[in-house]
């Protein structure tokens, strides 16, 4: 079934996303051979909230594909404030050949992708970071599948922290995938409950575990620990509020050790010595957040071609 849009990740079956992780690695190591994919076509970017490697993967990873980029900041204010989002998706649609979107709340997605006519990617929202979770799985392909040998649904996946949109996802495609996935969270910090029940059945449907946990001493063996910032863009909440509570969550060398993980995975930005040290964070032998960093662009490219692409 051809992509549409590129909005929620429990949109997604099985094979539309192993087809977009081949064709991510496929173009990583061809780029050539899809320099033109894009040629004539302008994305508009929106963006609600900062961004580093959002904006920069697109921007760039746009170019590589022949394509022309339309940076919209938040001078333009809350979508949905100056003009509606239907009114802005309908003229966005006039010109632009796609749009991309970064935004506060996910029914503004949903309004730019129903009152637009062209394909809306989500760039992260309060629920989902889809492209985020396609880079890191396009990661773990190469580090488990082409490195090392292994099936993606042998991997055993754990996210510990704040129960966010990054954790969302990564819960949501590791259950299509069927991939075992652990969600470590301190009380009141869970995830979004209508998500986790969608996400136990997908599970269950791919013949994986999901559990869920705020106790870290039942973390058991794992292969690859994930963590995200413990308050995300546009939450409030001041980092002393929430310290006692998150700090025995940290993940560090210690439990990378009683988890037997080899492999640590973080979306960016860290905030060092607290979701993280500083030394697990740099330590190449265990710490691929760089390679995540770059296939995010690759996961990205995947997703505009499946769009927009002959
Ligand atoms: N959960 C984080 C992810 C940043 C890429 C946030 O929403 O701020």
């Amino acid at each position: 079934m051809k992509l549409t849009h590129f909005l929620a990740d429990d949109q997604l079956s099985k094979t539309q996303l192993l087809s977009l992780i081949d064709l991510a690695k496929n173009i990583k190591q061809n780029p050539s051979a899809y320099h033109q994919s894009l040629a004539g076509k302008s994305i508009a970017m929106i963006f609600e909230k900062p961004s580093l490697r959002t904006h920069v993967s697109f921007d760039i990873g746009i170019a590589k594909l022949g394509g022309h980029a339309l940076y919209l900041g938040q001078q333009n204010g809350k979508l949905g404030e100056r003009e509606r989002v239907s009114d802005y998706a309908k003229n966005l649609s006039c010109y632009a050949d796609l749009i991309v979107a970064r935004v506060f709340e996910h029914r503004s997605i949903s309004g730019l992708a129903e009152h637009g006519s062209v394909p809306v990617i989500n760039a992260l929202c309060d629920l989902y970071h889809p492209c985020q979770a396609l880079a890191d799985f396009v990661t773990l392909s190469e580090v488990f599948v082409d490195d090392k040998g292994q099936d993606l649904s042998s991997i055993k996946l754990a996210y510990i922290g704040d129960g966010n949109n990054v954790s969302n996802s990564l819960m949501t495609m590791a259950a299509i995938l069927g991939v075992d996935f652990t969600l470590v969270c301190p009380e009141g910090f869970e995830p979004d409950m209508a998500l986790f029940d969608k996400a136990t059945t997908l599970a269950s449907i791919a013949g994986s575990s999901l559990t869920m946990t705020s106790d870290i001493k039942s973390l058991g063996q794992q292969d690859v620990i994930y963590t995200d910032t413990w308050i995300s863009m546009g939450d409030n909440t001041k980092v002393d509020d929430i310290l006692a509570k998150f700090m025995p969550y940290q993940v560090n060398h210690k439990l990378m050790e009683s988890a037997g993980a080899s492999t640590v995975m973080h979306c960016q930005p860290a905030h060092l010595e607290q979701e993280i040290t500083t030394e697990l964070f740099d330590d190449e032998s265990k710490s691929v957040v760089f390679q995540q960093a770059e296939n995010r662009m690759w996961a990205q490219n995947s997703v505009l071609v499946s769009l927009l692409g002959e």
